[in-house]
Order: C-alpha cells, then sequence, then structure tokens
C-alpha cells in the first residue's frame, strides 16, 4: 500500500470545477483530505477487491484515490455533465491504474443494482441551498441501500446527528474524524479569497456484505 502523502500529491493534479453551480454544492474535495478518507478506508481493506461508488463525483477526486488502490471497479454518478467530462480529463491526468465508469445520474437513486462487497465514498452537498435542504440525508440513505460499508464528508459538528441518523437507518458510525477543508472562493458571492469549513468525515457500517 502506498503512503497517504503520495496520495496527496498524485491527487494533486485534479482539477477542480470550471465553472461550478451553486444549486448543486459545487465544492472540490481538496486533495489532501481526499487522501486521508481513501488511506484510512484501504487499511480497513474496504477497497481492494470491492465495488465502489462515488455518490456526487464532481471532479473524480475521490473516485480517483480509490482507484489507485486495487478496487473490482469504481463508478462515479453525478448529475451534471460538465462535472462528469472534468472527471474524464482528471483520470488521464492521474493516469489510474483502475479505470473508472462515469455514469450521468441521480446519486440518490442511482441506476444500480446489487453487485457484491460494495464500498461508497462521498462528499455530497451538505443541503445548505435553498430546496435542497437535507441532501445530505438522501445520499446517506442511498449508501445504505447500495453498500455494505460508506465514508462521507458533512458539516462540522454533525457527529452526534450522524450516530442517531445511522442507527435509524441500519447503520453503525465505526470511525470519525474532524478535518478542517480550505475552499477557493468558487462563487462570486465569496468575499473572501478563500476560506475554512470545518467538517466531519465518518465511516459508517450498514450491513454485512
Ligand atoms: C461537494 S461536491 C463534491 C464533488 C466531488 N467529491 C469533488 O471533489 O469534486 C457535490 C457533488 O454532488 C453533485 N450532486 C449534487 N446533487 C446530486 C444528485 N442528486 N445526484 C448526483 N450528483 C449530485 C454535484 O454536481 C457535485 O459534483
Amino acid at each position: 500500500m502506498g503512503t497517504k502523502s503520495a496520495l496527496t500529491q498524485r491527487l494533486g493534479v485534479v482539477a477542480g470545477f470550471e465553472d461550478p453551480r451553486v444549486d448543486l454544492e459545487q465544492y472540490h474535495t481538496p486533495p489532501g483530505l481526499a487522501a486521508e478518507i481513501v488511506h484510512l478506508a484501504d487499511l480497513q481493506g474496504d477497497i481492494e477487491r470491492r465495488r465502489v461508488l462515488d455518490l456526487g463525483c464532481g471532479t473524480g477526486m475521490l473516485a480517483l484515490g480509490t482507484a489507485l488502490r486495487g478496487p473490482r471497479s469504481v463508478i462515479g454518478i453525478d448529475l451534471d455533465r460538465a462535472a462528469l467530462e472534468a472527471a474524464v480529463a482528471n483520470e488521464h491526468r492521474v493516469g489510474s491504474t483502475t479505470s473508472v465508469s462515469w455514469v450521468r445520474a441521480d446519486a440518490t437513486r442511482p441506476p444500480l443494482a446489487a453487485d457484491g462487497p460494495t464500498t461508497v465514498v462521498m462528499n455530497p452537498p451538505f443541503g445548505a441551498q435553498a430546496g435542497n435542504e437535507h441532501a445530505d440525508r438522501r445520499f446517506l440513505r442511498a449508501a445504505a441501500a447500495l453498500a455494505g460499508v460508506s465514508y462521507s464528508v458533512h458539516n462540522g459538528d454533525s457527529l452526534s446527528f450522524l450516530e442517531s441518523f445511522a442507527a435509524d437507518n441500519g447503520g453503525r458510525v465505526t470511525r470519525a474524524f474532524a478535518a478542517e477543508c480550505r475552499l477557493p472562493a468558487t462563487y462570486e458571492f465569496h468575499a473572501e479569497s478563500a476560506r475554512t469549513i470545518d467538517v466531519e468525515v465518518v465511516r459508517i457500517a450498514w450491513a454485512d456484505d
């Protein structure tokens, strides 16, 4: 297994959203955070020889990280065609060993059947936009339906909510860590040149697979 810092470096070539859509909460996952999630998942035995799904894959950052760690297959799903085009270009930049299938679909109702041991990785919309409240809950329900285990990024200070949400949906939070996510000023209404937000990353075991 490679090191976390080597993975961070490898993911450093992944380009961000060219024209990010605020309605879809298109924020790029920083390479350091993506590497931390993927490396932890690999150490837990949650990537090798498993199907990996990246729900709301955007630029492909998380999917591409897992593709470097020996999965059986990787599928990245996003609603936005432009994001998927960026992900394809990023796949060429990263030069992953496992190729990724990019699928345009609603990740909360993914057109996928059960297909052996499956891990979900995702940095879903937090539901910050009017009309899209609780989007992260819909993504978690999709993970519960499809995967034995999931890794997901959420608002900081949401650990106790995530623990009870997982329990209510047949899962259990088995790992959690807080992180900081430095976001560039993506949208015109962001006055600062960049801002740092607190996030919570959780591993949820949903079912034996
Ligand atoms: C916070 S971004 C994270 C993107 C990605 N992990 C990255 O680092 O580039 C959330 C992503 O979810 C996608 N998205 C939002 N709602 C969606 C839905 N219902 N189905 C599929 N993708 C969705 C957005 O287009 C966006 O790419």
